[in-house]
């Protein structure tokens, strides 16, 4: 994999939020490329997690999974105690940004209090052994940042915190909360800031499936304000190698960007979708698709600019994306036209509306 050398090897796995779209795609990628390591999926089960996403693991003698909550710190002991866990990867979070602007306070319950009370639980059972060969991953975005104007160069690592959403003022708060731990206490910890994810698993709230599910249905695809706001667009397996590397190979106490050199803006994205989906569904009644993109108004507080300078995981780690966008994208689109057993429970259980009182 690289040469550098090798600062942790994860044997014992609790990945907290490996029901939800990256967490569920990261166990699967472990399982297939180490069949023999132990993984305990802790989650909670809230309307963004599946455990038909775990569907293709569950059989897997290394593989169990928990129904919990990470603000659980007694589970979450017993869970490291009696499994010997040696790494937690935490996924687990309320991820999404509009739901943020709307109902703020499950994000610092998950995203903060939830984060806290997992550190709690590794700093008070790995202390026991002298925290010798146990490492803490977390999982945070680019969007601690805050947002660039055009010009403006990529987010570093050294870049000031600036949160501008709910959802990345809690991210940036668990942060720093894990930044604490490691000096505070000694606890081994890796953080990982990536750009926005999209592949198999997502849930239909996010651009990219919210759009290609949209089009199966001939609804509008609401694009909020201009559709100018870029994005740098990383392939959710891409991710999950990166996360692997940063595992073995990263400092502790090490923060890493990790992006996929893919700046586009929303319109950008949304047209190449729907040139795929004319392409995949040349008998589909809503060709052309792009007659159904919509302008709604913008979200508020609307981040412009996300982009993601990837020189210190690409130098120390050998790290870089692997999977083009119209790749990545064809292969996104495909998993949803040949999974509708996945996300047709979802639309008949209305998030779909939830989203429309928000923008339509
Ligand atoms: P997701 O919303 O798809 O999944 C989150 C998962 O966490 C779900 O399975 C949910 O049931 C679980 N969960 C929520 N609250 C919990 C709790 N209190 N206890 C236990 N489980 C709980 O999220 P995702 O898109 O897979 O994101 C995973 C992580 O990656 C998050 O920490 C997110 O901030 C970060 N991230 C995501 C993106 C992206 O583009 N999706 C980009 C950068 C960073
Ligand atoms: P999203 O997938 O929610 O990710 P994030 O807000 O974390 O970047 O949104 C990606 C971009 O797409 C963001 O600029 C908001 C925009 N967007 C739309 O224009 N329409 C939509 O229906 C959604 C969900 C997002």
């Amino acid at each position: 994999m690289t040469d550098r050398p090798l600062h942790h090897h994860p044997r014992r796995l609790l990945v907290t939020g490996g029901a939800g779209f990256i967490g569920a795609n990261f166990v699967r990628y472990r399982l297939a490329t180490y069949p023999d390591s132990r993984i305990v999926v802790l989650d909670a089960l809230t309307y963004a997690g599946s455990l038909a996403s775990l569907e293709p693991v569950k059989a897997q003698p290394g593989f169990r999974f928990v129904h919990g909550d990470i603000i659980d710190q007694p589970l979450v002991e017993q869970l490291l105690r009696d499994e010997s866990i040696d790494t937690i990867v935490h996924f687990a979070a309320e991820s999404h940004v509009d739901r943020s602007i709307h109902a703020p306070d499950a994000f610092v319950q998950t995203n903060v209090l939830g984060t806290l009370s997992l550190l709690n639980a590794a700093r008070s059972v790995w202390l026991e052994r002298g925290m010798a060969g146990c490492r803490f991953h977390h999982v945070s975005t680019d969007e601690v940042y805050g947002s660039l104007d055009p010009a403006d160069p990529p987010f570093t690592e050294s870049t000031a915190y600036a949160p501008n959403s709910p959802y990345s003022a809690s991210k940036a708060a668990s942060d720093h909360l894990v930044r604490a731990y490691h000096h505070t206490y000694g606890l081994d910890t890796t953080t990982s800031n990536c750009s926005n994810n999209y592949g198999p698993y997502q849930f239909p709230e996010k651009l990219i499936p919210l759009m290609v599910l949209n089009m199966l249905q001939g609804k509008p695809l609401p694009v909020y304000g201009d559709g100018l706001n870029v994005r740098d667009w990383l392939y959710a397996e891409d991710h999950c190698r990166g996360i692997d590397l940063i595992l073995h190979y990263g400092r502790s106490g090490e923060t890493y960007n990790i992006g996929g050199h893919c700046e586009k803006t929303n319109l950008e994205v949304v047209q190449a979708l729907c040139t795929a989906m004319d392409e995949l569904l040349p008998q589909s009644p809503h060709r052309p698709h792009h007659r159904l993109i919509t302008r709604v108004k913008d979200r508020p507080g609307h981040d412009r600019r996300y982009a993601i300078d990837a020189r210190k995981i690409a130098g120390e780690l050998g790290y870089t994306p692997a999977e083009s966008f119209s790749g990545g994208l064809q292969k996104t689109i495909r998993w949803y036209l040949d999974n509708p057993d996945w996300w047709q429970p979802l639309i008949e259980n209305g998030y779909q509306d939830w989203i429309t009182r928000q923008y339509g």
